[in-house]
C-alpha cells in the first residue's frame, strides 16, 4: 500500500480542486484492505473523484480504491454475469461490455467515475439506472474486517440513493461489482433526447452500439468535459414534489417539464428551476452553473471548493424563494 503525507488531491477530483489530505493511501489489492485499520482516522474512501466537492483540506486519510480487473463470472448463453473491480473506469467498462456485445448499460455511456462508486449513488441516465442490471457486489466491512456480499435488495437502491449513502455510509468499501447483462438486447430508446439524436444520426433500427454512440453525442454536446472544465455532473437531484404542488406550478408555468413518479408525486427538473431563477451561465468569480445545462456546477478556473459551495447555496436559496422547492445536493460535500 502506497501512503503519502500532505498529498495534493488536485488530480483525484473532477472539480480539479487543489486540496491537501494529511494522508493519502492507495489500495491496489484486496489484501491491503486488512491493513487499513492502522491508518489514522477520519477516513474518506475515494473512487474516481467525480461526485465529491472538497470545501477544505482533509485532516485524515484519503483511502483511494484503485483495484483493477474485469471479466466474466458466469454465462448461460443469454445472460452473462460481468464483473469489474471497483477502480475500473466506468466508461471503459461500458466499452468492454459493448465489445462483448452485451446489452444493459449502453444508455449509461460516458458517465464519469469508477465502477465501485456507481452503485453508491445508483447512477442513471436516459431511462436506465445501474439497479436495473445489478446482480451483486462485494464490499470490505471496515468494522468487522471482512469481505461481505450484497444483492440488489441489500443495496436498497432508489433515485440517486442506496444503503451505502445512508446506513452503510463510511463503513463499507465496495471492491467488486457484478452486473447481469444480456445477449438478447432490450433497447431503451424512449427518452426524448435519444430518439431525436438517433434521428439526427439517420438511424432507424438502432442496436446497443448506436444507442451508446447517441448517448455519447448527447452528453458531449450538453455536459462539460471535466478534463477541460471542472465539474461533477448534476450538482443537485431533481426534486420530487406532491402532485398538487406540481399542478399549481404548471398553472403558472405551463411550459415546465415534469414527470409523474407515482400517483401522488411528480419529479421536476432542477435544471429548469435553476434556469428560471436566472443562474444558467451566470458566473460569480470562478463559479457558475453551466451555460448549456444549469444543473451542472462548474469551476471556471481556480475556484476554491468553498467558493463553489457558496455559489451552489445561493442557487438553492433562489429556487426556494422563487418556487418554494428545496433542492438537495447530489454530490457529496466534504
Ligand atoms: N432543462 C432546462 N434547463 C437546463 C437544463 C435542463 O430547462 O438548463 C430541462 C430540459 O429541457 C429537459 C429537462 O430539464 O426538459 C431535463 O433535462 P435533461 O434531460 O438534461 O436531464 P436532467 O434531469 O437535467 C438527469 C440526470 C443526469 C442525466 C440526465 C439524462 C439527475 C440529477 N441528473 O438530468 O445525470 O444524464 O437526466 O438522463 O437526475 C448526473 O447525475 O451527474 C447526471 C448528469
Amino acid at each position: 500500500m502506497v501512503v503519502k503525507e500532505n498529498a495534493s488531491l488536485k488530480s483525484l477530483n473532477t472539480f480539479g480542486l487543489d486540496v491537501v489530505a494529511a494522508r493519502y493511501a492507495r489500495i491496489t489489492s484486496r489484501e491491503e484492505l486488512y491493513k487499513i485499520k492502522e491508518l489514522p482516522k477520519p477516513w474518506f474512501f475515494l473512487g474516481g473523484g467525480s461526485n465529491i466537492l472538497f470545501t477544505r483540506d482533509f485532516p485524515g486519510t484519503i483511502i483511494h480504491i484503485d483495484l483493477r480487473g474485469r471479466g466474466i463470472d458466469a454465462d448461460n448463453g443469454n445472460d452473462v454475469l460481468v464483473y469489474g473491480m471497483a477502480g475500473e473506469n466506468w466508461h471503459e467498462f461500458v466499452r468492454y461490455t459493448l465489445q462483448l456485445d452485451l446489452g444493459g448499460i449502453e444508455n449509461l455511456s460516458l458517465i464519469p467515475g469508477n465502477l465501485g462508486t456507481a452503485p453508491v449513488q445508483n447512477i442513471g441516465a436516459y431511462g436506465v439506472e445501474i439497479k436495473d442490471v445489478f446482480h451483486e457486489l462485494e464490499a470490505f466491512d471496515t468494522e468487522n474486517g471482512e469481505f461481505v456480499k450484497f444483492n440488489a435488495q441489500d443495496c436498497q437502491f432508489d433515485y440517486r440513493q442506496s444503503f451505502f449513502k445512508q446506513k452503510g455510509k463510511g463503513r463499507y468499501i465496495i471492491t467488486k461489482v457484478v452486473l447481469k447483462l444480456s445477449r438478447k438486447h432490450k433497447l431503451h430508446t424512449g427518452y426524448g433526447a435519444i430518439t431525436s439524436e438517433l434521428e439526427n444520426m439517420g438511424i432507424h433500427a438502432p442496436d446497443i452500439h448506436d444507442i451508446s454512440r447517441a448517448v455519447v453525442r448527447i452528453r458531449m454536446s450538453k455536459l462539460p468535459d471535466p478534463a477541460m472544465l471542472g465539474n461533477c455532473g448534476s450538482f443537485f437531484k431533481n426534486p420530487v414534489v406532491s402532485k398538487e404542488k406540481a399542478e399549481s406550478l404548471l398553472k403558472k408555468h405551463p411550459e415546465m417539464p415534469s414527470y409523474p413518479v407515482s400517483d401522488t408525486e411528480t419529479k421536476i427538473p432542477a435544471g429548469w428551476l435553476i434556469e428560471q431563477c436566472g443562474w444558467k451561465g451566470k458566473a460569480e468569480g470562478n463559479a457558475s452553473m453551466h451555460k448549456q445545462q444549469a444543473l451542472v456546477l462548474i469551476n471556471l478556473g481556480n475556484a476554491s471548493g468553498a467558493e463553489l459551495y457558496a455559489h451552489a447555496q445561493r442557487v438553492k436559496q433562489s429556487v426556494k424563494a422563487f418556487f418554494d422547492i428545496q433542492l438537495e445536493e447530489e454530490v457529496n460535500v466534504l
